[in-house]
């Protein structure tokens, strides 16, 4: 495994199977058959690994502590508000959606009625409506939701009462929307307010929904504030010491996810944070002295591949793949990850995106980006796997990447399974969840192990569940019963992940407190 090492004829041996290799895949790309991976990387599959999530790209429910100095931290970049008429009883809306007036005239809110932050500050916020435009006041002092980027025009200051329930909205012309009897809304009352339920000024707010992302911590604190906050927990939160923990406990790899700002560190675009690469190189260089193999995962890819906060969106919109552009500049990313770490022997794969979204990210897209992606890394590394995920939203047909990835010798094809996140999960019983696994999961993976096929990796799953209240022996069963059926996957299986404050999902905690065992 560090045949790099070595001395100078086995390096030449090495480069001379290299050649042999690179031609067998040309041939075998000409033939659209796969040659056996190279023997390096395979002597390391099935990899059984673990996810550092939450450590250089951010999730607010790993660590909510992360969040805490952000001053209005209930107001980040993404969260949805609904603002209903105090005096009235009326949601206001963005009629057909954008494009339009704002009016105050619906008793039932639903997506015209959701308004989605930008911060500028911890108290002046852009609203995006739900075609995506921003809301804005016209010259008239009319509210309307037209603008397609946001500017003087679009800046709003929230005031809120101090239970922080209610809310006024200040224009940028100095003052406060009103909803008027009529269902219009004007940006015209100028009086102070006692909170009073006759106030047309006064709205309540409900929150339907928020990201804990990377740009809502970089933005919310600010890049400044953000710096010494992210510094520290790229320093503390994942050190030496855990992966002579993973070593030791029988795992053998670590994925890592990444965003795609990590390309341009030390000085990523705002808001992004600086240094997070040097981070990564630490990785490397304990995972070589640990001797585990490492899977960087593009986790986060510019315009964002699905609407959640693992893939740093701002707002939930959703814009990778779009252009031609967006998908070059995600090849680099993938480049620039290859050719700086294609020397490391404890490189085992690069992951091109972590779960994209139909049908936001469109097969189309998603196919170009892997083949340039795949092409990206083989410039620089012969030996490291490429893992293409599948796309999440696609129902049944979880075999529509199966035949174009079998054509690139050394492609893995990452799925993942959980119980967590469906409502079909809700009822089901400690049998019935293990049953699901057995069959359902069981299932869809030989479906999509084949022959001919990817080599396949359960890149995400854990031992946790809806059951209430199991006992520690029905999860000691639930994480064996997935290691059992995951480990027929032929690279291998990651668990989600390393450290959480939820314990189930803290594998750390799993191993130190027996819950699972790798050692049998
Ligand atoms: C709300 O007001 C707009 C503009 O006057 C009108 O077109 C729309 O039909 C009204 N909607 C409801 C539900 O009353
Ligand atoms: C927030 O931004 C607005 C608009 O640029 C500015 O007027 C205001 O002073 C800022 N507030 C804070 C607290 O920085
Ligand atoms: C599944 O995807 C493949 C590849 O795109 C396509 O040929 C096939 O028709 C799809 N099957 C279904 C049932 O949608
Ligand atoms: C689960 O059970 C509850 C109460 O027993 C029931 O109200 C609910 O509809 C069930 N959910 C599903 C998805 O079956
Ligand atoms: C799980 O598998 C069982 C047995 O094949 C099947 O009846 C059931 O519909 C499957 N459930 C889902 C949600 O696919
Ligand atoms: C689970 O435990 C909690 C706290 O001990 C208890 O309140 C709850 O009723 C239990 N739920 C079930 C379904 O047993």
């Amino acid at each position: 495994m560090q045949m790099s090492r070595h001395g100078t004829s086995l390096r030449l041996f090495h480069s001379v199977c290299l050649l042999l290799l690179c031609f067998s895949w040309l041939c075998s790309l000409s033939h659209g058959k796969r040659t056996p991976p190279p023997p390096k990387s395979s002597s390391r599959l099935p990899v059984r690994a673990v996810c550092l999530g939450g450590w250089l790209v951010t999730e607010g429910w790993i660590l909510p502590s992360l969040f805490d100095a952000i001053p209005n931290k209930d107001l980040l970049d993404g969260t949805q508000l609904q603002f209903k008429s105090v005096p009235w009883g009326v949601y206001f809306a963005a009629e057909l959606g954008g494009g339009s007036v704002v009016v105050a005239n619906r008793t039932q809110a639903s997506g015209w009625e959701t308004f989605k932050l930008w911060r500028i500050n911890e108290t002046t916020f852009n609203l995006r409506v739900f075609g995506g435009q921003f809301m804005g006041v016209d010259t008239d002092g009319a509210v309307v939701a037209t603008a397609l980027s946001p500017g003087q025009s679009e800046a709003f200051q929230l005031v809120r009462n101090p239970d922080k329930t209610r809310t006024r909205i200040m224009a940028p012309n100095g003052f406060f929307l009103q909803a008027k009897k009529d269902g219009s809304m004007t940006a015209d009352y100028g009086e102070s307010t006692s909170w009073a339920d006759d106030d047309p000024s006064v709205f309540a707010v409900t929150k339907v929904g928020q990201l804990q992302g990377e740009y809502q911590i970089c933005n919310g604190y600010g890049t400044s504030k953000a710096t010494p906050v992210l510094k520290n927990h790229w320093k503390t939160y994942i050190v030496e010491e855990d992966f002579r923990f993973i070593s030791e406990s029988g795992l053998t790899a670590v994925r890592i996810p990444v965003g795609w700002w990590i390309a341009s560190d030390p000085s990523p675009p705002a808001p992004y944070v600086g240094g997070s690469l040097k981070t990564l190189d630490n990785a490397f260089k304990w995972a070589e002295k640990y001797n585990l193999g490492v899977i960087v995962d593009l986790h986060a890819a510019p315009g964002s591949q699905n609407p959640w906060e693992h893939s740093s969106s701002r707002d939930g919109t959703q814009t990778w793949g779009t252009t031609d552009a967006n998908i070059a500049q995600t090849v680099q990313v993938i480049e620039f990850l290859a050719s700086r770490y294609a020397k490391s022997p404890s490189l085992l794969a690069v992951e091109l995106m972590n779960e994209p979204l139909a049908p936001g990210t469109s097969l189309a897209s998603l196919m170009k980006y892997y083949r340039d992606g795949y092409h990206a890394v083989r410039r620089h590394s012969s030996t490291a796997y490429v893992v293409m995920s599948n796309r999440l939203g696609i129902g049944e047909n979880t075999t529509e990447l199966l035949e174009f990835a079998g054509a690139f010798p050394g492609s893995v094809l990452d799925v993942h399974y959980y119980t967590v996140f469906n409502s079909i999960f809700n009822n089901l019983t400690v049998d019935q969840n293990i049953d699901f696994i057995r069959t359902n999961f069981s299932g869809e993976l030989s479906k999509v192990t084949t022959h001919n096929g990817p080599l396949t990796f359960v890149g995400e799953w854990v031992a946790e569940w809806l059951v209430p209240n199991a006992t520690k022996e029905e999860y000691q069963m639930y994480a064996k019963a997935q290691m059992d059926v995951y480990g027929q996957a032929t690279f291998g299986w990651a668990y989600w992940t390393l450290k959480n404050v939820n314990d189930h999902w803290n594998m750390q905690w799993m191993i130190k407190n027996g819950y699972i065992s790798l050692k049998s």
